[in-house]
């Protein structure tokens, strides 16, 4: 059984201060929450008060880049040294991250391989934009990224990966993929590339997660599908009522 994961992208919001009131509030709603595992991805800022005030709780923490190298002289950069100490995942390969950094399919591999070097959990981000879409190159685009970013990846490491299928056109949008739409890309593509790299077992052990304009309404059409294994949220896991709503749905949905 793939035990459901629900992780918060903040993105760029939330001073250090905001955060920390984001998580008092956060800890409240999911105290006692069972079923799910709940992991928040603030800004690198606001990782180590976001770890202390997550101690004595079982909520997860997450980064939402990271250098592949260990240390040197890479100016602004934040190794995997450096995030080992304070959480356990770290977003890798976000559509965002490609867009505007200029990421690459070969920069998201060294990174997957890093994180996993040190025992650090990837959240590794796939999916097709708009055009990709609309010209029926989902399959390729998504199993493109995904085979690439796995290169060198052993099965004992793909274990302890997630991934997360978040449709371009989806995310910040309002306009989320249909539950089936996403299962059938992230059951074929995600979990058949699984398949054929790993053999049909593993690809059934991995979770996967589905992301774009995820919301309090629209989570439990996601959580009800069988190859969908949680959300990564954007937008409403930066309410805490929305988020804790999110989860809450979650768990009921995969009962
Ligand atoms: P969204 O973002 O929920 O605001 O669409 C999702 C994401 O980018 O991970």
């Amino acid at each position: 059984m793939r035990v459901p994961i629900i992780a918060g992208n903040w993105k760029c919001y939330k001073t250090v201060a905001e955060a920390v009131a984001l998580v008092r509030e956060l800890r409240q709603g999911l105290m006692n929450i069972k079923g799910v595992e709940v992991v928040l991805c603030p800004s690198f800022v606001a990782l180590a008060p976001v770890a202390d005030l997550l101690k004595p709780t079982g909520i997860g923490l997450g980064a939402q880049n990271m250098f592949w190298e260990d240390q040197g002289a890479y100016t602004g950069e934040v190794s995997p040294l450096m995030l080992k100490e304070l959480c356990q995942y770290v977003i890798l390969g976000h559509s965002e991250r490609r867009q505007y950094f200029g990421e690459t399919d070969e920069g998201v591999n060294r990174k997957v391989k890093a994180a996993l070097r040190h025992g650090l959990k990837p959240i590794v981000c796939v999916g097709e934009n708009l055009a990709e879409n609309e010209a029926g190159r989902t399959a390729e685009v998504v199993e493109r990224q995904l085979r690439a970013a796995l290169r060198d990846i052993s099965a004992e490491q793909v274990r302890s990966l997630v991934i997360a299928y978040e449709p371009v056109w989806a995310i910040g949008t309002g306009r989320p993929a249909t539950g089936a739409g996403a299962n059938a890309v992230i059951g074929q593509t995600v979990r058949g590339t699984l398949a054929e790299l790993y053999g049909k077992a593993l690809a059934q052990e991995v979770r996967i997660q589905y992301g774009g304009s995820v919301n309090p309404k629209n989570i439990a059409e996601f959580m009800t599908q069988p190859d969908i294994d949680g959300a990564l949220v954007g937008g409403a896991s930066l309410k805490a009522a929305d988020f804790v709503a999110i989860v809450q749905e979650t768990v009921r949905a995969k009962q």
